[in-house]
């Protein structure tokens, strides 16, 4: 959705302070703040200060950043956390905020100085932040164990975070075989296997990743119905055998090209009425958001691969259409980041 009121000062402070605004979560996390004041909701910033080890000027400089910020409120002499943050708490989403928040600060900022400059070479110079030699953050995380651990831990956070509206909006009615194509640690295999009990998953990936997987997958119980496969989703053959093949937060790596790629592969690898389900961020027709989607690019820019971007929807259908697919649907998730559903058939 486009910005719907013009830009205050007040606005303009919050886009010039950006990065101080993700500090002062950030700390919070990192702290113990926010879930210090779940447990004990009303502590005054002496309490807070005694509770977390900090001096008084840095629970001040602290607590004035939350609540000015909203993540926290003054209530008499002491502070809650907002109401969304208890909220997030209390259903369990809390725990995959924090990956996320480790994943912008350890992954996402030291790359992101090298946005402007991804810009002006139109490739994602940000990648000299991580060490090794591949051409994607991908072939490079192998090189990096810890840094490998941490990927795959946050990369599932960021799934499981949006992948309820995979699981809400993918219809696999009659489907008895899934391919998921780069499907990283089977975090979508493993949620879409537990809601539909009929249906076989072959989670094909990079050779170091499929190990993450199968591992995972044998700590669900699913290892009689998901399988996995070591495989370069370009250059390899994907096996047969699949009437469905699922891209899952995977073509927001590639470029146009590399996409159609990928989709024409699919499509020579199903069966007639077989169907192709993207799901991923998607950004709007109009090209003026959403705002989650306009930020988010500034990683995409800059680190995965040379032409990673949040496409729009309109793109996936004009690729559908020349890889030979039909039927398209749009499923958007409706929820509050922009994950959706776009699907089609051959
Ligand atoms: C952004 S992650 C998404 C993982 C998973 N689909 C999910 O949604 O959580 C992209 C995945 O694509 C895999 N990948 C990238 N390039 C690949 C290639 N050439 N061959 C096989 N897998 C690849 C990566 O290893 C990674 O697991």
């Amino acid at each position: 959705m486009a910005r719907t009121s013009p830009l205050t000062t007040d606005g303009l402070v919050q886009i010039l302070f950006g990065s101080s605004a993700f500090q002062m979560l950030n700390a919070g996390r990192n702290l113990g703040l926010f879930s210090l004041l779940h447990r004990h909701p009303g502590l005054t910033p002496a309490e807070i200060g005694e509770e977390l080890g900090l001096a008084e000027r840095p629970v001040q400089i602290l607590l004035l950043g939350t609540t000015a910020l909203g993540l926290t409120e003054r209530q008499d002499d002491g502070y809650v956390n907002a109401g969304l943050l208890n909220c997030l708490f209390e259903d369990g989403t809390w725990d995959i905020v924090e990956d996320l928040i480790e994943y912008e600060e350890r992954i996402v900022r030291p790359a992101e100085v090298d946005f402007t400059q991804s810009l002006r070479e139109n490739t994602n110079v940000g990648l000299r932040r991580i060490k090794g030699s591949g051409t994607d953050l991908y072939h490079r995380l192998s090189a990096d164990p810890d840094l490998e651990q941490l990927f795959y831990r946050c990369m599932r956070s960021w799934s499981r975070l949006s992948n309820p509206v995979l699981v809400e909006k993918a219809d696999l009615t009659g489907v008895r075989r899934v391919l998921d194509v780069g499907g990283g640690d089977g975090v979508n295999a493993i949620a879409l296997a537990q809601a539909n009990p009929g249906v076989e998953f072959t989670v094909l990936d990079l050779p170091g990743t499929v190990e993450i997987a199968r591992r995972k997958i044998a700590e669900h119980g699913l290892s009689d119905r998901i399988a996995v496969r070591a495989a370069d989703i370009f250059a390899d053959t994907y096996p047969s055998g699949h009437d469905c093949v699922l891209f899952a937060n995977q073509l927001v790596i590639w470029s146009p090209q590399e996409n159609l790629r990928l989709l024409r592969k699919a499509h020579a690898a199903l069966p007639d009425g077989g169907r192709v389900v993207v799901f991923n961020a998607m950004s709007d027709d109009s090209g003026d958001g959403p705002l989650y989607a306009a930020l988010d690019n500034v990683y995409f820019a800059t680190l995965p691969a040379a032409s990673s971007a949040i496409h729009r929807w309109g793109q996936y259908e004009e690729w559908f259409a020349a890889a030979g697919f039909v039927k398209y649907e749009r499923l958007p998730g409706g929820r509050w980041t922009p994950h959706g559903v776009i699907s089609a058939v051959k």
